[in-house]
């Protein structure tokens, strides 16, 4: 990995820029991106030189680290990332050398670290960093709190002292809670989590939002719904029952299954940040979904079909305490404000993903022995009982 800043390398100059300094501030409204139209965004969308993106070396944050490095020549990307058991080099590993690209190991809740980082040039973060699992925020929420609320308030007072820097926040629709049957929520549905990760995130969408409305900072917040592909850390469901069912396992099913989400293809969610960065007004919040929502048990099925097997593989256990029945969201919004559309269906979405983990079993062997399966034991060996872990 490279050590020095792209964004203070003079050498490297963004494809299609002109005299951007380090510092500058280049994402002024009306410095329109020339590939905006790529991902529909509006006419006026800004751009950026350098976007500190953080977390990274995760499922999502990998995923948009390529993601701009592909479709956002002008853009140079410094990657912050803890390595929490759920961040990984491997993740990375193709991009590693990328000339507009920096991997920075650290945290953070590491303000010296993060305001040095800002002066490098950075003009916009896209804070993806955080513990996601609510199974593990039910086990213990400390670490939930010192990331997903303490390490957003050290970059928003990193970026108090360096005010042209936009921020978007990486959020949730888990922060509406459970939503009654056959409801939709907009954006200005309350916020109800139901559970210790969706609190901390509701928590850090609050906070972003007040130093917006206490010092004029700007932010923009987005909410997606339930992600899906490439580098999916497998201790979440759809990688879960891929990895378990290629090795001939069962699937642990909570409760009766009927729990209902909405799905997106994890690039989708990538080209919907970026149009946030670009062109979402300050202080909104954007709903993103793909509107696909289904049942666990319908998506379980549709995995099954997909590699081969059938219900005799699903193992229904006891369900997580506070398991939400119902998300959903109206994402018109998004789509109206800033043209963005999903491009990825959630059938042929889940079909390269099965087919991805069919041909990468070397990412996933090594994080489903060792630390991994202890968590594993822990988390479903009571709930299992009788099933082959
Ligand atoms: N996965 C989804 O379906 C989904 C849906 C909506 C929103 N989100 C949000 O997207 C973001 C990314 O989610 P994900 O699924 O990629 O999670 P992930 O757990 O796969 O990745 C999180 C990354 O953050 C890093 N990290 C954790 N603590 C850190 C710290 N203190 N400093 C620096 N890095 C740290 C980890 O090492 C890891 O690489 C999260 O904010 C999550 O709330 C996820």
């Amino acid at each position: 990995m490279s050590t020095e800043s792209p964004c203070q390398n003079p050498e490297i100059r963004p494809a299609g820029s002109r005299s951007h300094t380090a510092g500058s501030r280049s994402h002024t409204a009306g410095s329109r991106s020339h590939t905006a139209l790529e991902t529909g965004s509006p006419a006026d969308a800004r751009s950026f030189r350098c976007v500190l993106v953080t977390g990274g070396a995760g499922f999502i944050g990998c995923n948009l680290v390529r993601w701009i490095l592909e479709h956002r020549p002008q853009t140079l990307v410094i990657n912050l990332d803890a390595l929490t058991y759920a961040g990984n080099p491997a993740n990375i590993a193709d991009i590693r050398d990328h000339e507009r690209h920096r991997f920075v190991h650290g945290d953070i809740c590491d303000e010296k670290l993060v305001g040095s980082l800002l002066d490098e040039g950075v003009d916009a973060v896209i804070n993806a960093a955080a513990h996601s699992h609510v199974d593990r925020s039910l086990m213990r929420g400390d670490e939930f709190v010192a990331t997903n609320v303490g390490g957003v308030q050290v970059i928003l007072d990193a970026i108090k002292a360096r005010p042209q820097i936009r921020f978007v926040q990486v959020s949730t629709d888990e922060i509406y809670g459970s939503l009654p049957p056959d409801e939709r929520c907009d954006e200005n549905w309350p916020p109800a989590p139901g559970n210790p990760y969706a609190a901390t995130k509701a928590a850090a969408e609050l906070l972003a939002l007040s130093y917006r409305n206490s010092f004029g900072l700007d932010v923009v917040i987005s909410r997606c719904c339930n992600n899906f592909g490439p580098y999916h850390y497998p201790e979440k469901m759809i990688p879960l029952f891929i990895t378990n069912l290629l090795d001939g396992l069962r699937v642990p099913l909570y409760g009766d299954g009927l729990n209902y989400r909405e799905w997106i293809h994890v690039e989708d969610h990538c080209s919907a940040l970026v149009a946030i960065l670009e062109s979402g007004r300050s202080g909104e919040a954007y709903n993103i979904s793909s509107g696909t929502g289904l049942t666990n048990l319908e998506l379980t099925r549709r995995i099954l079909d997909l590699l081969g097997k059938d219900d005799s593989s699903v193992e229904y256990v006891k369900d997580r305490p506070g398991h939400d029945r119902r998300y959903a969201l109206d994402s018109r919004k998004i789509a109206a404000e800033l043209g963005w559309q999903p491009r990825h269906n959630l059938k042929d979405g889940l079909r390269a993903t099965c087919e991805w983990f069919q041909a990468n079993e070397q990412w996933w062997r090594p994080i489903k022995s060792g630390a991994y399966r202890k968590y594993y034991q822990q988390q479903y060996a009571e709930r299992l009982k009788s099933a082959a872990i």
